[in-house]
């Protein structure tokens, strides 16, 4: 385990640092002593996230305006800011937008992480942490996942992350082959439904237009800016006839990022870990919704409509290996889920200013 002194020598690009699950892993990180540097192009974010996490930890963050898929960028980033591992969360992430852009999505997000390997493997950084999904299990047969479960994408996005994670792996395969000296490690972590924001109410879930996901579209029914949620689905064979889904604290998976670059600097290079990240516990549509409204005693209008297309009935983790090999579980609960999601959302009701 690396200790503060240790970690304030080690230097973490973050690509994508500005958004949601990036930005809460910059304080989590810099509050473990780790010197970062971000990459972020803001096609999803605002700058305003970057000054918000130097605020809630009184460090400065070296910031890039900055496309993965610009090679002659990130060499100049690499070059003038030598880095040890990068955690890499730059990427599209909308099912919807996906099957209606597939060309963008391989585009930004397959093309843009060859672009930032070959860049660090120019740089001799061969260590990295990548954002993958719970999504890579498509239709899982049964629940928990373990992460042997065959993989399987159901939509381009989904394809994006299996792409990904394949060309990651090869990489570790192609540098064992050749014995290579400093060879390539990564650790894939399969994030289940992160929600919440950081306790502080000061950043969180920004989404662009009318939210896709559960908890940002229960926060603006709540706030008003919504009528009503409409519940995809009341026929599924689950306890209530809602989806279930593993519903995890963004500040839990944070920490799990920190928990994976400390274990991996620890770690003999050349290997390819991989874990689930998810509390463990599957909680219905219905349930998030009286969880809300008990925690913020603000009532949530629904209607249960049809099926969206493309959900399946159940998906929880079984997170025991990221518990056994990092030391890593979920803490938060629930409650604080919600009431932090509220938090940021009534104190933010247009999300970050320009
Ligand atoms: P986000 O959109 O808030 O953050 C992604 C960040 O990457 C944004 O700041 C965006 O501006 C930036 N970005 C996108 N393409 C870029 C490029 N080509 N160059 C530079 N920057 C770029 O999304 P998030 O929820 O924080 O997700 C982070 C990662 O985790 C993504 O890779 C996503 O696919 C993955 N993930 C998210 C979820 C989820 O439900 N939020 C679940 C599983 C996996
Ligand atoms: C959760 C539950 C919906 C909205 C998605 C991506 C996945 C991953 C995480 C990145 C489901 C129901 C939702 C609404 C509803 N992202 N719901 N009304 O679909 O589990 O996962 O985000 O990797 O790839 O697919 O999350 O929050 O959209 O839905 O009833 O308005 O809430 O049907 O049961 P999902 P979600």
């Amino acid at each position: 385990m690396l200790i503060k002194s240790e970690a304030s020598k080690v230097r973490v690009l973050v690509t994508g640092g500005a958004g949601y699950i990036g930005s809460h892993t910059c304080v989590e990180l810099l509050n473990a002593g780790f010197e970062i540097v971000v990459v972020d192009n803001l096609s999803n974010s605002k700058i305003e996230a970057i000054r918000r996490v130097e605020r809630i930890t009184g460090r400065q963050v070296p910031f890039f305006l900055a496309d993965i898929g610009d090679q002659a960028e990130m060499r100049r980033i690499l070059e003038s800011f030598p880095v040890d591992i990068v955690v890499h969360f730059a990427g599209l992430k909308a099912v919807g937008e996906s099957c209606e852009k597939p060309l963008l999505y391989y585009q930004n997000n397959v093309t843009g992480t060859l672009i930032l390997c070959e860049e660090m493997d120019r740089a001799e950084v061969r260590k990295m942490v990548f954002s993958s999904s719970a999504t890579v299990y498509g239709d899982p047969h049964t629940v928990p996942i373990t992460e042997d479960f065959p993989l399987q994408a159901t939509n381009p996005y989904g394809r994006t992350k299996l792409f990904i994670e394949e060309i990651l792996k090869d990489l570790v395969a192609a540098d064992r082959l050749k014995q290579a000296d400093e060879p390539w490690t990564v650790t894939l972590l399969r994030y289940f439904n992160p929600v919440g924001a950081h306790q502080s109410g000061t950043i969180g879930e920004d989404p662009n237009g009318v939210p896709n996901n559960l908890m940002p579209y229960i926060t603006q029914v709540a706030v008003g800016k919504l009528a009503k949620l409409r519940i995809f689905g009341g026929d599924y064979p689950t306890r209530d006839g809602t989806g279930v889904r593993d519903y995890i604290h963004v500040v839990d998976l944070a920490r799990a990022h920190v928990k994976a670059v400390e274990a991996q600097l620890d770690q003999e290079p050349g290997q390819v870990f991989t874990y689930n990240l998810g509390t463990g516990t599957g909680y219905s549509v219905l349930e998030v919704v009286r969880a809300f409204e008990a925690q913020c005693g603000i009532t949530i209008p629904c209607e249960i409509v049809g099926r969206r297309p493309g959900d399946v009935a159940e998906c929880y983790a079984d997170p025991s290996l990221a518990r056994q090999e990092l030391g890593w579980q979920a803490e938060k609960g629930i409650g604080d889920m919600v009431r932090d999601a509220w938090r940021w959302q009534s104190r933010n009701p247009e999300g970050y200013p320009d």
